[in-house]
């Protein structure tokens, strides 16, 4: 049965009827470390960064492709760990997930820090953490790297955040590279153009090229040609005017994931190389080198590595209206349906077996109607208190956008690896929630 949900590779059956992920027992999962967790197949993590590495590298030669992990994603130590191990950059947006990617050791070299409002003590942190990168996205921003580089003696790298004008057709509030986007200076309006000769002019910085991201759950790999030569353009007006070639270009986040069977199965590496095979000639037609070409994927590197498990706890059925299903967790586990109408696939994970006959909404136990991890989900008639449910390909945006509403306490992370299992981030305790309270 389900057999037509399982929209990931690391799912499957035994013979008990009990979902098995990275081929683990998820009922004895949950069995061990209580519900409502997070389990992470750690890898696929890791298969998923080296297809980035492969396919980038495959496209544009030896260090001349970058995979950065933009960890917004899923933001803990055991990530950066992982992300060091496997030779990934990272993209990191707070200094929250710098302090935690310092703790991981890893090496901040080979870490760029976005966001569209650093503050002065932000950029003071970073610098002090060796922050490779900055992904400057404007002017006050340039001006103040400048000066806290030069009060540090040191010339800071840095890239500009640019919109090239692109509607990637994915859902509005993940789309930011359109004109009005909140991030980055548009190349449409001039204002790229200006910020650019600021940033030359500014002898604590060294630009080293420039970044676009156009939108996230992005399957169209027309979406990344077309930022691509719009960028490529504006590199060549660049050079031709105030004599300055980027070095770098930064085409942003990756591609989309199968939340259900609706979404498209996409050939990550043959999409990277075709946008590679633009890339290259693009740059012959228009007299410039080819710039080190990165991507930051933050979903496509840990969605589908990732579980949620919920015990039910009850079934509501109101005759002619609708079905409740009640499970111990919701927004504050995962607040993506509830934020954005998100899709997600869920199953009995104790009862694969069994014919999915009935149809109800999965809600959450917060004190909230919106409180919904999805409607219209199939599952056995006999669904009843203490089965358990699972919902898939929550890796991404799922722990990292978590919440303490109603002091809800955050779910541990579960890594599985090897057949084994451990923890990677402790179930939060009532102590922790109320840990600031004076
Ligand atoms: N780089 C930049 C500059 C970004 O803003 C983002 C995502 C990424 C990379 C990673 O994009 P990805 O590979 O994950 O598509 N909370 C929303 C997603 C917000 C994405 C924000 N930026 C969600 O749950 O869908």
């Amino acid at each position: 049965m389900y057999k037509d949900k399982f929209i990931c590779d690391n799912i499957s059956v035994n013979e008990n009827g009990h979902l098995l992920f990275a081929g683990q027992d998820t009922v004895e999962l949950a069995e061990k470390y209580g519900t409502a967790l997070y389990l992470m197949d750690e890898e696929k993590i890791r298969s998923n960064c080296r297809t980035y590495l492969t396919a980038l590298e495959k496209a544009f030669g030896k260090g001349k492709g970058h995979a950065l992990y933009a960890s917004k994603a899923a933001s803990f130590k055991r990530m950066y760990e992982i992300m060091k191990e496997e030779g990934m950059g990272i993209d990191v947006v707070s200094c929250g997930e710098i302090y935690t990617a310092v703790k991981a050791g890893f090496p901040m070299e080979n870490a760029y820090f976005h966001s569209n409002n650093k503050t002065d003590e932000d950029i003071e942190y970073a610098i002090k953490n060796g922050v490779g990168c900055f992904v400057a996205d404007n002017e006050e921003e340039i001006l103040s790297i400048d000066k806290i580089a030069g009060a540090h003696g040191i010339k800071q790298k840095i890239m500009i955040r640019l919109t090239p004008g692109i509607d990637p057709h994915t859902f509005a509030a993940v789309t930011t590279g359109k004109v009005d986007s909140k991030f980055g200076s548009a190349i449409q309006t001039g204002r790229a153009e200006e910020i650019t000769a600021i940033a030359l002019g500014c002898k604590n910085i060294d630009l080293i090229g420039f970044h676009c991201h156009v939108g996230s759950q992005v399957f169209d790999s027309d979406v990344y040609i077309r930022s691509a030569e719009i960028m490529l353009d504006f590199i060549a007006f660049v050079k031709e005017k105030y004599g300055y070639e980027a070095k770098c270009l930064d085409l942003g986040g990756g591609y989309g994931v199968r939340y259900t069977k609706a979404d498209p199965v996409i050939d990550i590496t043959a999409n990277i190389l075709s946008v590679g095979e633009v890339i290259n000639k693009k740059c012959g037609e228009l007299g410039i080198n080819v710039p080190v070409i990165s991507m930051e994927p933050g979903r496509s590197i840990v969605a589908d590595a990732g579980m949620t498990l919920y015990s039910v706890g009850s079934l509501k059925k109101i005759p002619g209206f609708i079905n409740y299903v009640s499970i111990d967790g919701g927004m504050t586990d995962n607040v993506r349906y509830a934020m954005y109408g998100s899709a997600y696939t869920l199953l009995p994970a104790n009862k694969m077996n069994e014919v999915p006959e009935l149809v109800c909404s999965v809600v959450g136990r917060c004190c909230e109607s919106g409180d919904i991890i999805q409607p219209g989900v199939e599952l056995p008639a006999s669904i009843k208190r203490g089965d358990i449910i699972a919902t898939l390909t929550t890796g991404a945006y799922n722990y990292s956008m978590a919440s303490n509403y109603n002091r809800v306490p955050r779910l541990p992370i579960i890594m599985l690896y090897e057949g084994k299992n451990y923890v990677a981030v402790k179930r939060e305790t009532f102590e922790d929630v109320a840990r600031l309270d004076v």
